[in-house]
């Protein structure tokens, strides 16, 4: 397990104690992740590239004998009580929600569940496009299962734990970020088909590339009233024309080619046009990604993580003023092969794939330029690894 996580594990093991006495059973450590390419496709039948990354959430815990579940997080003074046979039935959003989900996801699958007591850590920036809700998602079924043994394979599992953030939370998100928590590999990323379920671990080649995360601290929101939610409807309005405009069944916006939607063109009015371009365009990209890291030429997706930015910036609209300096930023620095916004966008990180001898020169170069123009001052910039999947094991 990497060292971070085992000092988070420690950390934990600490409150637990000062908050409910004694020590955890168990733990469970989720990864956050890396969305390389593949923006918004998730959710449209499309395909994505990504990478688990080491930066965890952990939670650890112990069975109770009664229904009650007892959760607190280090991050979030609010503790967090409930039972397990009435879940409340409306959702603020609050971090508590997506423990209830992870609960009510497990009995849905027939686990046979109790009560627990747990204790969430982490060191994944929240609201940053890294995937923090599915690494707490993934962290606290890990731990479930090992207080409550179940075989449960894992595509089901992200898929499982999906539907309940989309459901139950109320944010309509795709199996980006659960699967990725989920399938992680040490140094490798993942093409994830969301149509079929069908993933495959890639390399990055011979010298790999740096990946360095560019966190603009500046905040995003996908609940029912953010713009996530609002560009899923598009998404789902432009495919609903398009089966009509294409006379056959879609089994999503990426079920359209580049060729087929520029034919129908002048019959998608506009902002459908302009979203459908920019999913289509990014399912397109991946699989020519996923090409170029099979035949080991990591330094192609560069170029192509460029050109979804730009998509992102001018089709989904979803970048953001400071996501683009970012961005404009790092194409100027020492090394720089290609960045983008990732994850939902409007606020949060952009993701650069950096040549590894120039890791030192292009970190320095962007902070250089961001204090010389007084701009972002509480931005974060920093290497992440990709790293293996979500875990769980019993402490003692
Ligand atoms: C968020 C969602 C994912 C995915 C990305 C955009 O991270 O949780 O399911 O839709 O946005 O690609």
């Amino acid at each position: 397990m990497a060292r971070s996580a085992l000092a988070l594990i420690d950390h934990a093991a600490r409150v637990f104690a000062t908050r409910f006495g004694g020590s955890p059973a168990a733990c469970g450590v989720a990864p956050s992740r890396v969305e390389l390419l593949g923006n918004h496709t998730d959710y449209n039948a499309g395909c994505v590239l990504s990478a688990a990354i080491d930066r965890h959430v952990v939670a650890l815990g112990r069975a109770r004998t009664d229904n009650i579940v007892r959760a607190f997080s280090s991050e979030f003074d609010a503790p967090v009580d409930f039972q397990l046979d009435c879940l409340p039935t409306r959702c603020d959003g609050g971090w508590g929600n997506y423990v209830q989900a992870v609960f009510g996801a497990l009995r849905s699958a027939d686990v046979a569940l109790g009560g627990a007591e747990l204790v969430i850590h982490g060191d994944v920036p929240i609201g940053a496009g890294l995937g923090s809700s599915a690494a707490l998602e993934c962290a606290v079924a890990m731990l479930v299962l090992q207080l409550y043994p179940h075989r449960i394979e894992s595509g089901e599992l992200a898929t499982l734990l999906q539907r309940w953030e989309r459901d139950y939370v109320g944010v309509r998100c795709g199996l980006l970020d659960q699967f990725s928590s989920l399938h992680g590999r040490a140094d490798k990323v993942i093409f994830l088909d969301c149509a079929s379920g069908q993933h495959e671990v890639l390399p990055l080649g011979a010298n790999p590339p740096a990946i360095i995360i560019c966190d603009s601290k500046v905040h995003r929101q996908l609940r029912q009233d953010a713009p996530y939610n609002d560009r899923r409807g598009e998404c789902e309005a432009a495919c609903e024309r398009l089966s009509r405009l294409l006379s056959r069944d879609l089994a999503g916006l990426c079920d359209v080619s580049s060729a087929d939607l520029r034919d129908v063109a002048s019959n998608l009015p506009e902002p459908l046009m302009s979203r459908a371009r920019h999913v289509i365009g990014e399912h397109e990209r991946v699989i020519a990604a996923r090409e170029h890291l099979r035949t080991g030429n990591t330094y192609r997706l560069g170029q192509l993580m460029i050109d979804s930015h730009a998509s992102s910036r001018k089709f989904f609209e979803n970048s953001c003023a400071e996501l683009d300096r970012l961005c404009d930023v790092a194409a100027d620095q020492p090394g720089f092969l290609g960045g983008r916004l990732c994850g939902a966008g409007w606020g949060g990180c952009t993701v650069n794939l950096v040549a590894a001898e120039a890791v030192d020169p292009f970190m320095a170069g962007v902070h250089d330029c961001l204090d010389q123009a007084s701009e972002l001052p509480a931005a974060e910039i920093y290497v992440c690894h990709a790293s293996d999947g979500a875990r769980g094991q019993r402490l003692h």
